[in-house]
């Protein structure tokens, strides 16, 4: 039994802002069946308080980083929690990154250096009689615990893998705040975790766990380049030897057509069609002979989706339509909005709503993600197991995970979806007009359908591939 302490920012079903959370919250009960266990060590945000009951306080300090910190264990939705609450750093309603203006928590480096330094005190003495092997980190957040395992002296033995979900997050605070966070000034250089003047969080992770990982292989190659790295790309070409690829899974218990309490449920995509009649009703669109064409999404730029606006025309102007569930920055929501009123085959949610996303992703005929770059991505995943075939750009884990329909992807009869390349708003048109045509082609269709749905999409082999990482680090220990 190898033990694994997880630190991380977000954890669903507690706190979720985007597929983050869905990994975190998954790979426990995976890794489960490979002999690993899990315990979740996470933030006492309001929503993750609110879901323990009766704690077992595990260590306290009256005074760290400018209040009092206490660690609680819980078991919550099958996850064995290890809770730091520190209400001066995280009892506040709202977002959990952002502030009611819409910018950082200002206090965000020590809102997490809080999370780290106590998971180092985890790796050190252990807690409640368990102490890891491995500590596995996620994103920035979780970046600075390498370097407080060596500040505070952890025995060599614990160690260290260090997952990047998006490179586009440095986690950056001022150099001023090394003393405050407790970050020795010798780290501080241009092997350590200075960037551009700044600290980074994430490069301390980059640069001082034993291995890392990211979340598709597409997307640990582009990471090395100049074009995705972020200005990170030398730090990963540098532990190029390191790095490794593991795509994530989705949670096919609770993405599952058959039972799936949210909608119609359906074992062949025969059964889409109600849940397809919902949808329009739900969205205020009438019955058409082209694809509807479904999206659930956070609206940033890197989704792509003003490329999708542009585009628009080409898929219209063939009975298309699109059904788009998602919120973020407030100019795309006003220019979907805006589309939303003008145009009678565009229907529009604005907000977060879970229940919703299971709808609409049954309901669709495909689902579209042109991102600028996408580490892995889930939304993807869920059309394939519910027959919506994804529409995807080339990049990252889209490539790893949809079979694009070429010539000979059809003929070999086992493509699942549509891929383009270059991402741009040409071709993305050019792929939602070969979208239609193949919508078209019952015969073709249909066989796409069955391809997506009997893609693997769980996290069998995936999980495999972290144990056998933890082993890795755990015997050069
Ligand atoms: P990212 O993490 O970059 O946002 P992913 O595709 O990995 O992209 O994960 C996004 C997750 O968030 C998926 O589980 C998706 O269903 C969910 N999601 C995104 N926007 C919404 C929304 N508006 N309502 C419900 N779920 C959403
Ligand atoms: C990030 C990425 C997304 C990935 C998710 C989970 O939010 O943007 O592509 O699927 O993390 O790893």
């Amino acid at each position: 039994m190898i033990n694994v302490l997880s630190v991380a920012s977000e954890c669903a079903p507690l706190v979720k802002t985007g597929g983050l959370a869905d990994v975190v919250g998954a790979l426990p009960g995976a890794l489960k069946k490979q002999g690993v266990s899990v315990r979740t060590i996470l933030p006492g945000y309001p929503a993750v308080m609110a879901a323990l009951k009766r704690p077992k306080k595990l260590l306290s300090r009256r005074k760290l980083f400018g209040g009092p910190m206490e660690l609680l264990a819980a078991k919550v939705a099958g996850l064995d929690l290890q809770v730091v609450d520190a209400p001066h750093l995280y009892d506040r309603e709202g977002n959990i990154y952002l502030g009611p203006n819409g910018y950082d928590w200002p206090d965000n480096p020590a809102r997490f250096a809080m999370l780290c330094w106590v998971a180092a005190m985890v790796a050190k003495s252990g807690a409640d009689g368990w102490r890891p092997d491995v500590v596995h980190m996620h994103d920035w957040q979780a970046g600075l615990t390498p370097i407080y395992m060596q500040v505070q002296k952890v025995a060599k033995k614990v160690g260290t893998v260090m997952t990047v979900h998006n490179i586009a997050f440095h986690g950056l605070a001022p150099a001023s705040q090394l003393n405050d966070l407790m970050i020795p000034s010798s780290y501080y250089t241009s092997e350590g975790i200075e960037f551009w003047g700044q600290l980074s969080a994430l490069k301390a992770g980059l640069v001082y766990a034993d291995k890392l990982t990211t979340v598709s292989p597409t997307y640990a190659l582009e990471l090395m380049t100049p074009d995705f790295g972020m200005g990170l790309d030398g730090v990963l070409r540098a532990r190029n030897a390191d790095l490794t690829g593991i795509v994530n899974g989705i949670d096919t218990g609770v993405w599952n057509p058959t039972n799936d309490p949210a909608i119609h449920p359906y074992k062949t995509p025969a059964g889409k069609a109600k849940n397809k009649a919902d949808i329009l009703q739900k969205f205020g669109l009438d019955e058409s002979y082209g694809p509807l064409c479904v999206v659930v999404s956070r609206l940033t730029h890197q989704k792509g989706l003003n490329m999708l606006l542009q585009a628009l025309p080409v898929l219209t102007a063939r009975g298309g339509q699109v059904a788009l569930l998602g919120s973020g920055d407030s100019d795309l929501e006003r220019a979907w909005m805006t589309e939303a009123k003008h145009n009678p085959a565009v229907g529009v949610h604005i907000g977060y709503d879970e229940a919703l996303s299971h709808k609409i992703i049954a309901g669709g005929d495909a689902i579209l993600v042109p991102s600028r770059f996408e580490p892995c991505g889930l939304t993807q995943l869920y059309g394939l197991r519910y027959g919506t075939i994804p529409l995807v750009a080339m990049t990252g884990g889209l490539t790893d995970t949809v079979i694009n329909a070429s010539p000979a992807g059809l003929s070999a009869g086992v493509a699942n979806g549509i891929q383009f390349l270059p991402v741009t708003t040409d071709s993305l048109a050019t792929a939602l007009d070969h979208l239609c045509d193949l919508y078209e082609d019952k015969k073709i269709w249909a066989m796409l359908q069955k391809n997506a749905m009997k893609q693997p999409v769980g996290w069998e082999e995936s999980t495999r591939q972290y144990m056998a990482l933890y082993q890795k680090v755990t015997n050069a220990k």
